[in-house]
């Protein structure tokens, strides 16, 4: 998948209307490759629609997906080491979606002998009623859920709920909200393992278009920087070495701490 110059004409598998055979993809990506056909012909008959059974049908099928996983383990381990180093009280999960994240999360507890308190958060109520079976599941670890539309500040109610120091992870939600809920996480978190596709660039990339189609926005590191800075001075960029010997355009984790 190449972004190209010659225009964005999408058609059969990349960004460009090149054709990619699934054979030319490494196996792990083979489900983000046709999750990225889907879109393109959706486009082609309109608008996006979550709701469509091939997009509902391919997504959940990403949710079981090699890469999809092994990304979702390295945020909650790397989360896990982190709380044990920095003795962290409370979890905070940002954007819950299907729980895939927090699912992992909760199974990673459970396999590492650990039970930490854990709050999931979510602009909309219907998301968080996918807890509820998580929380059947692993009966011996707090789980609690509640509303905050990260565009804006925590609720006071939720900052009196959190012990400190509370570690925010995420995946995937930063991109659909704004710069700004940086400023708004600082209010709550000590440390953050933010697990999203940010452009290291400035220019966009292949994801960064693909995803713009699904209602996310790119998030450029340049504007993330700043603000950064001031809310969480401490930051580990978890791909430099990649970023900076291969050119990789994407950040996809960002530890940050106070
Ligand atoms: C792609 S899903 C996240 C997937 C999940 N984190 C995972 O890794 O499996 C994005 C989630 O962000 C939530 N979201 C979008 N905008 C938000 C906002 N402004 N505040 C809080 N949550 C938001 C959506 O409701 C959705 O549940």
């Amino acid at each position: 998948m190449r972004n190209g110059k010659r225009g964005l004409r999408p058609q059969k598998g990349s960004l460009t209307g090149e054709e990619v055979r699934e054979e030319e993809i490494p196996e792990a990506f083979r489900t983000e490759l046709k999750i990225t056909r889907v879109i393109v012909e959706m486009l082609d008959l309109g608008k996006f629609d979550w709701n469509h059974p091939k997009v509902r049908g391919i997504f959940g099928e990403l949710s079981k997906a090699p890469f999809y996983s092994f990304f979702g383990k390295m945020v909650a381990r790397i989360s896990l080491r982190l709380a044990e180093l920095a003795d962290v009280q409370n979890f905070l999960e940002i954007g819950a979606g299907k729980a895939n994240l927090t699912g992992i999360m909760l199974n990673q507890m459970t396999q590492q002998n650990k039970s930490l308190p854990l709050f999931v958060t979510d602009a909309h109520q219907i998301v968080l009623e996918n807890m509820e079976k998580l929380a059947d599941e692993y009966p011996e670890i707090k789980l609690e859920t509640g509303l905050w539309d990260i565009t804006g500040p925590p609720s006071a109610d939720l900052v009196e709920k959190i012990c400190h120091p509370a570690l925010l992870y995420e995946r995937y939600t930063l991109n659909y909200a704004n710069l700004e809920s940086i400023i708004n996480i600082s209010k709550i978190a000590d440390i953050v393992v933010f697990g999203d596709w940010i452009n290291y660039t400035g220019q966009l990339f292949a994801y960064d278009e693909v995803f713009k189609k699904i209602g996310s926005r790119p998030m450029f590191y340049k504007d993330i920087k700043p603000i950064l800075d001031d809310c969480f001075p401490n930051q580990l960029i978890f791909d430099k070495r990649a970023l900076d010997t291969i050119g990789l355009p994407t950040i996809s984790l960002l530890i940050c701490w106070r």
